[in-house]
């Protein structure tokens, strides 16, 4: 596979711009309404970006999952298909693409990333209060993981937690904490260790190789298994690439191999991994995969489908050997990183170094005015799609469950994330975004709090129903007419 990127490609002005290395071949047509409108959308939607309807959002910068751009082989290998309960070539043909890329033989597909989830959970917390280090938590993860009574320990670095850093890696385990653990809580009641790559919720931050590495080797020590949360190994096996010197001349597809021969079992969304739909859980170990085969009919589907249309297997098989291709892989990263640079010179608190996935905005900071009771972040998501039909992601409190006695856990970062699904955007419609964040940024005492009006007990960020603190909506769109007149 070819190691260009247009990360190489030199501008004659000097300027750095993203290049793209593909053409659009196929458009959707999109709608900029009006900021009354939008106020009304948001108030249909609980002033929840999850809950808005696509008609009212000009660019979705909700999330990568499922919204990647599909390459011409993808779109052609969905067409010979082999429609088949029982031993489709589809599934051989994904099983053979798992083997390549990701080197590990038995493959259970599963219908997303939260099933193979469900499934690790159901197999492996047998008791009351196992305990899963990992890195840091995903939403769904930290759910299952709950929901079948089992505890997690996260152990990041403190700089992860520092929202400005230069750290190339800081979804990095802490491993010196990883053997205290250990050592404290006993090898009996650590079911796994899980490691996520592209580290989501603290920013798209990557592990380095050495990492996982030295993790393997307490793991080897205690002889505890580790699980490779892969969603966002595509990405992190780039930002190696890019960051960690020892592989600085390698393949995508051996910094991949790599990584994934570090764990026992790997598991991913393939809506984020090979931009389709569907999920997997690989492993080598024919014993592993004995102990979770049973499950997988249970609740997702026959072995040879797992709840997974066949035509999106064949996109997912022709996916993951896409993501060997650095051209491919690069394009998301070196738009955020456009984009988190544009807006820190303006003085936008942002995530840093730029990760994957999306662009990070601190609203604790941005929205320092805002206490945490009132969720700055889901503020902040809220206001930013008022004044641009963009709409991002709140990762704060509002995506963080309560604890067992119903407490509110406040988020260690308050986020609002701008996903940036690869090949998806142009490079001016970035600009916008950078634009309109600016003057949000520039105005944003205007921003008030929010507060919850219907409260699920479970993964609440997605459906829950808030409402503002005060009349700061009303207030925001007069200053946009002041400053933009009748411009949308
Ligand atoms: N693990 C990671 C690291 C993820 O980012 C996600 C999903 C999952 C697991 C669950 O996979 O959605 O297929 O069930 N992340 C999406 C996001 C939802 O927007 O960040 P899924």
């Amino acid at each position: 596979m070819s190691k260009e990127s247009s990360a190489k490609i030199k501008f004659y002005s000097g300027e750095e711009v993203p290049l793209e290395l593909h053409k659009v071949r196929v458009v959707q047509k999109l709608h900029l309404v009006s900021i009354e409108r939008r106020l009304e959308a948001l108030k249909e939607g609980g002033f929840n970006t999850f809950r808005l309807s696509t008609k009212d959002v000009f660019l979705d910068m909700l999330t990568d999952s499922g919204t990647n751009a599909m390459s011409d082989m993808q779109v052609a290998a969905m067409m010979h298909a082999d429609d088949a309960y029982a031993g489709s070539q589809s599934f051989f043909r994904l099983q053979e693409a798992v083997e390549a890329v990701l080197k590990k033989k038995y493959l259970l597909p599963v219908h997303q990333g939260r099933a193979a989830e469900n499934i690790l959970a159901m197999a492996y917390i047998k008791k009351k209060g196992d305990l899963i280090p990992m890195n840091y938590h995903f939403t769904t993860a930290l759910a299952h993981i709950t929901q079948y009574g089992g505890r997690i320990i996260e152990l990041l670095y403190d700089e992860a937690y520092k929202i400005a850093s230069t750290h190339p890696f800081k979804g990095n385990m802490n491993v010196e904490k990883l053997e205290e653990v250990i050592k404290e809580t006993g090898v009996e009641n650590i079911p796994f260790i899980r490691m996520e790559a592209s580290t989501n919720l603290i920013g798209g931050q990557p592990f380095s190789i050495q990492n996982l590495r030295d993790v393997r080797k307490i793991a080897d020590k205690y002889g505890i298994r580790i699980v490779l949360d892969a969603s966002l190994l595509g990405e992190n096996a780039y930002l190696v690439i890019q960051r960690e010197p020892e592989f600085a001349n390698a393949s995508m597809g051996e910094v991949i191999a790599l990584m994934t021969s570090l764990a026992d079992i790997v598991y991913f969304s393939a809506r984020k991994l090979s931009s389709s739909r569907g999920g997997g859980i690989c492993t080598g170990e024919l014993a592993i995969y004995k102990e979770l085969e049973a499950l997988v009919p249970l609740f997702e589907g026959f072995l040879t489908y797992g709840g997974i249309s066949v035509r999106e297997i064949e996109a997912m098989a022709v996916g993951l050997y896409e993501t060997l291709d650095e051209t491919m892989i690069s394009q998301s990263p070196q738009f955020i990183a456009y984009l988190v640079n544009a807006l820190t010179e303006k003085g936008v608190s942002m995530v840093t170094p730029p990760g994957v996935l999306g662009a990070h905005v601190d609203a604790m900071l941005v929205c320092s005015h805002i206490p945490q009771t009132q969720y700055p972040a889901g503020a902040l998501a809220a206001a930013f799609f008022l004044i641009s039909g963009v709409r991002g992601m709140e990762r704060g409190s509002i995506s963080n469950q309560r604890d067992e006695n119903g407490n509110e856990t406040y988020a260690d970062m308050e986020l609002l994330r701008l996903a940036v699904p690869r090949r998806v955007f142009t490079l001016s419609q970035i600009k916008y975004v950078a634009d309109r964040m600016t003057w949000l940024y520039e105005n944003r005492h205007l921003i008030g709090g929010l507060r919850f009006v219907y409260e699920p007990p479970v993964l609440r960020f997605f459906m829950g129903g808030l409402e503002p603190v005060s009349d700061w909506p009303e207030k925001l769109i007069a200053k946009f007419k002041e400053d933009f007149g009748d411009s949308l």
